[in-house]
């Protein structure tokens, strides 16, 4: 299977159009969210820039942002701890809502948590223009966005499955879908686990987690080995010009269900994992895991202009590699769909030169995307010009900068 086999990635794209991705923001509210008490903020499409001290509450605004896509946010953090602490309290819901504008006009997204009512779990909402939603993956088809964190320095040099979800993330820009199936994936992984720690022998059950675990296993890896193909041609097409002073990166996508991908059609791929976890089931009890399936493949990153895998390359070149995966993607979203998706940054300007700094200006007015870029000092976006929006962050208040105050 290729990208372009699916609905809506290719030329059968459904009837009716364009796909509502990627958006920008042109409202946000924020309820009890971690700093904030209650929060509005209207942008427009350009980049926005938040100043301000340490503490003042620039991350937790990209975090609440990045809770408009599918997944647990930019910190990964559990529900509960994003409430907002007042007074010794941790408030019992909390509200993202945005106002999205995309291909298709203008739509509603919001998500929180909701007070539990009878002493379980708290839960997480999601709306959709005011109606409940199928799951955070509806909003991969309303917005697109990707995101660069601090802590993901560490990308190149942690486990998979950090790098794993950096690569989904930039799958659902060009298709929705893989957010949906990773979580169907992720439920029959748990499901088939469950009946083997049970020692049901019950193989008709096992069999159809099973086979949902091929079907859909084999379609995310597709995508991902897609997308991450097609963003390394990508990388490898743009003239040194463009992509300098940021290294050249080289990406692939590895793994034995990948290989498989690589030998023959998907259909046999499939059969490959479902035999595969069918044989595998009494290891698979043991290990308390699967071991074997697309959760087991890993992103490769490469510096070609140093020639040194990612992990072996300096704290500061491997920011300047993930600057230069992110830009790319952005790019190709871009070309593929006619529009840049969200960029979250935050503090990356901090650590680049000012040559780094007026080339990271440069792409993103360039790429017209709406880049959210955070950092302490206002001079470190002076090479945006008057293209930015700038705010100044202080105590969960958010205050336009005009162009001549200090
Ligand atoms: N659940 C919460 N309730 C209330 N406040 C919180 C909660 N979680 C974090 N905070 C506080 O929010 C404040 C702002 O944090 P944030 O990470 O957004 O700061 P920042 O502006 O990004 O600072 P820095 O420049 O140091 O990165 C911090 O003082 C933090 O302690
Ligand atoms: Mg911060």
């Amino acid at each position: 299977m290729t990208l372009d086999d699916r609905p809506g990635i290719g030329a059968d794209a459904p009837k009716g159009g364009e796909l509502r991705v990627p958006g920008h923001v042109a409202r946000l509210d924020l309820t009890n969210f971690r700093s904030y008490a209650a929060l509005r903020l209207d942008v427009g499409p350009s980049p926005v820039v938040l100043t301000g001290a340490n503490g003042a509450g620039k991350t937790n605004l990209l975090e609440a942002l990045s809770f408009l896509a599918p997944g647990r946010g930019l910190r990964r953090a559990a529900l509960p701890d994003v409430a907002r602490v007042h007074a010794g309290a941790a408030a019992t819901s909390w509200a993202v809502a945005a106002q999205v504008e995309g291909a298709d006009g203008a739509v509603a997204l919001g998500t929180g948590m909701e007070a539990s009512t009878n002493g379980g779990p708290a839960r997480r909402a999601v709306r959709i223009d005011g109606e409940p939603a199928r799951g955070q993956a509806a909003f991969a088809e309303r917005i697109s966005m990707i995101w660069l964190a601090p802590d993901m320095d560490r990308l190149f040099m942690e486990g998979g499955s950090g790098r794993r979800r950096f690569v989904d993330r930039m799958v659902y820009g060009f298709d929705p879908e893989h957010a949906r199936r990773i979580a169907v994936y992720e439920q029959a992984t748990r499901g088939r686990q469950k009946l083997l720690r049970e020692g049901s022998g019950d193989s008709v059950w096992l069999a159809a987690e099973e086979e949902t675990m091929a079907t859909t296993g084999i379609a995310i890896s597709a995508a991902r080995r897609e997308v991450v193909t097609r963003l390394d041609a990508a990388i490898t097409a743009e003239a040194d010009a463009r992509t300098r002073p940021f290294p050249r990166a080289g990406l692939t996508f590895e793994g034995a269900v990948e290989t498989w991908l690589a030998d023959g059609p998907a259909l046999e791929a499939e059969d490959r994992l479902r035999d595969t976890l069918a044989a595998g089931r009494a290891r698979d009890a043991d290990a308390g895991r699967a071991l074997h399936g697309p959760h087991r493949s890993d992103l490769v990153a490469h510096n070609h202009d140093k020639d040194m895998a990612a992990a072996l390359c300096s704290t500061g070149e491997q920011k300047a590699l993930l600057i230069a995966i992110v830009l790319a993607h952005a790019h190709l979203l871009g070309l593929t769909r006619g529009a840049a998706p969200v960029l979250l940054l935050d503090e990356v300007a901090a650590h680049l030169d000012q040559e780094r700094r007026a080339a990271l200006a440069e792409r993103i007015l360039s790429l017209g995307a709406q880049a959210w870029l955070t950092g302490t000092d206002r001079h470190l976006f002076e090479a945006f010009g008057s293209d930015a929006q700038i705010f100044e962050v202080n105590a969960g208040a958010v205050a336009p900068v005009t162009g001549d105050s200090p």
